[in-house]
């Protein structure tokens, strides 16, 4: 049994989505969220700028003493978690597109995929593609300027939807059947995009997910908090408190929470 915090970072507050499935997963657990947002979005920058980021987004939660770290942002996690897992002694979770139950159940065999270029372009995007998505015709899309407009709150405004059917529209054209979100700042914007997409496509989203494979590796490895009641959760950021408080609050309006700022 371990007492101490899941860590999770993510390059601004979309891991709140993940934070949330987490927390509703395993109440009992202490969390400690860092927001990376000053340094949002990270979806345009160097695979090496991504690295050194994850990395000192690690450091401050491991000196926090968490059991886990849980990389909340799918650029981080495709950039980043094999150097992550190869230099840390504690587990990582990474987030990464949910491409095989899109893949598995498509009947159009066409699946979208709006992402950062950051987690389109890396690696392990290309493997887990050609793994899960054979014969499968995946619809890329870079979400370029959604990110800064979640950061800023917008998750409704008129330039909002209209940059997200401008990503949308091309692959409604090529005959999707699944859109897959490839960012975890894009849950915020489930509303928005069932009032642009037809019924017949599904959204998926990996935040369950990556709540249940998180509770599998601690009860793997015996880091289950073993205490009653409702754990405590603490938010870093170095943007906007406001801002993110809000997020978390739409999200779990009666929990004990603690915001924070940080200098890095
Ligand atoms: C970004 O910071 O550009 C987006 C984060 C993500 O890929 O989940």
């Amino acid at each position: 049994m371990d007492n101490n915090p899941i860590g999770i970072f993510d390059s601004g507050i979309g891991g709140t989505s993940i934070w949330k499935e987490i927390q509703t997963l395993m109440p009992n657990e202490n969390c400690i969220y860092l927001a990376d947002s000053k340094n949002a979005p990270y979806g345009e920058k160097s695979h090496e700028e991504i690295l050194n980021l994850s990395v000192k987004n690690t450091r401050f939660l491991i000196e926090r003493k968490c059991k886990l770290i849980v990389v909340a942002c799918n650029t981080a996690t495709t950039n980043a978690i094999e150097y992550l897992r190869d230099r840390y002694d504690i587990p990582f979770i990474g987030i990464e597109p949910a491409i095989k139950p899109a893949a598995l159940n498509s009947k159009s065999k066409k699946v979208g995929i709006p992402a950062t270029k950051g987690t389109l372009t890396s690696a392990l995007f290309h493997s887990t593609s050609q793994n899960h998505a054979a014969g499968i015709e995946v619809i890329e899309r870079q979400g370029k300027g959604l990110v800064e407009l979640i950061e800023k709150g917008d998750l409704e405004s008129e330039s909002l939807k209209s940059l997200l059917n401008q990503f949308i529209q091309p692959m409604l054209e090529k005959g999707i059947d699944y859109l897959v979100l490839g960012c975890t700042h894009y849950p915020y914007l489930i509303p928005v995009l069932k009032e642009i997409l037809p019924s017949n496509v599904q959204i998926i989203d990996s935040g369950e997910a990556v709540a249940r494979q998180t509770k599998a590796i601690l009860l793997k490895q015996n880091l289950m908090n073993d205490l009653d009641g409702i754990g405590h959760h603490q938010f870093y950021t170095n943007g906007t408190i406001e801002v993110l408080e809000r997020f978390v609050l739409n999200a779990a309006p009666n929990l004990s929470t603690e915001y924070l700022g940080f200098l890095i």
